[in-house]
């Protein structure tokens, strides 16, 4: 565990038009590491040491977008599936980026077994990464999330709840259930919470007053894609679950749904599955 103690390294990047701030230590090679300021191309994500390298490389790199396919388009939204087998350095280059926000994940992973979904905002320049998030190919503990990120200038935008809501989608298209990979830091936990919330709290007000229609929590996994841990611990902690008789029973007075719903924040941007075209990893 001794990468988790490291000393911040790199205190700023330039990535499109902006500077941010960093916040972790991220394992770049060691000539990078005297430089206060890295240069990233917006579109490859090869860094630089200085702004005048960035600036020869972007008049010869011909990207626009991320590598790879574009698997979702909405207004100017986009996502694109990375293969990180099939495109190596901008694997490698994604998870030195973003370490420099992510505290405790160790991202040594070989980058062959991951596929990276970035999310984008396109104008007439080009498709501007927004977040990502990264997802085993296989994976046997039902993970449908690695890492997730939004970059800071972005960040509080509703970017996050969408990402998670994705890679939801993805699961529902591949017919699984998911969860993400622990531990989530703090902000991770907070925006799996609300999304988790507002998603199972929508679907129990649906059934208010019809009282005949009693949702168990594997039905709400079969609906949602969510792993039934998952769900058990959010109406857990909103204490709208109890134990009767062996069974979990769900109690959903909407009074009390509507009071948690408010608590839970702003519903994020919403996936438009009809835009989504994709099939899964095989
Ligand atoms: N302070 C308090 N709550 C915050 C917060 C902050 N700075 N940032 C996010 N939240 C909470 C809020 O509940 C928010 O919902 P609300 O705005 O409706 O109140 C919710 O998280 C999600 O907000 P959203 O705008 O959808 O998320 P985001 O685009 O800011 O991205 C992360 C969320 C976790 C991806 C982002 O904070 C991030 O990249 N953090 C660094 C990397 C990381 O920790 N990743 C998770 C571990 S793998
Ligand atoms: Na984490």
């Amino acid at each position: 565990h001794e990468e988790f103690t490291k000393v911040k390294n790199i205190a700023k990047i330039e990535l499109g038009r902006y500077e941010i701030d960093t916040w972790y230590f991220s394992p770049f090679p060691p000539e990078y590491n005297d430089c206060p300021k890295l240069f990233f191309c917006e579109f490859c994500l090869n860094f630089m040491k200085r702004k005048e390298q960035l600036q020869r490389h972007m008049k010869k790199c011909d990207l626009k977008h991320p590598p790879g396919d574009e698997i979702y388009r909405s207004g100017t939204l986009s996502m694109f599936e990375v293969d990180g087998k099939k495109n190596k350095v901008y694997g490698q280059n994604l998870c030195y980026l973003a370490k420099l926000f992510l505290d405790h994940k160790t991202l040594y992973y070989d980058v062959d077994l991951f596929l990276f979904y970035v999310l984008c905002e396109c104008d007439d320049r080009g498709c501007h990464m927004v977040g990502y998030f990264s997802k085993e190919k296989h994976s046997e503990e039902s993970y449908n999330l690695a890492c997730i990120l939004t970059l800071p200038p972005y960040q509080r935008k509703g970017y996050g709840k969408f990402l998670i809501a994705f890679s939801y989608e993805l699961s529902k298209k591949e017919g699984k259930v998911g969860t993400p990979e622990r531990p989530l830091s703090d902000l991770g936990l907070l925006s799996y919470r609300g999304y988790w919330t507002r998603v199972l709290l929508e679907i129990l007000k649906k059934h208010k007053g019809n009282i005949s229609i009693k949702v168990t929590p594997q039905e709400l996994s079969d609906m949602t894609a969510i792993k039934s841990d998952d769900i058990l611990s959010t109406l857990q902690s909103l204490d709208l679950i109890q134990y009767r008789k062996g069974q979990h029973v769900i109690c959903a007075d909407p009074k009390v749904l509507d009071r948690h719903l408010k608590a839970a924040g702003r519903g994020g941007l919403d996936v438009d599955v009809s835009k989504l075209i994709w099939t899964p990893y095989k």
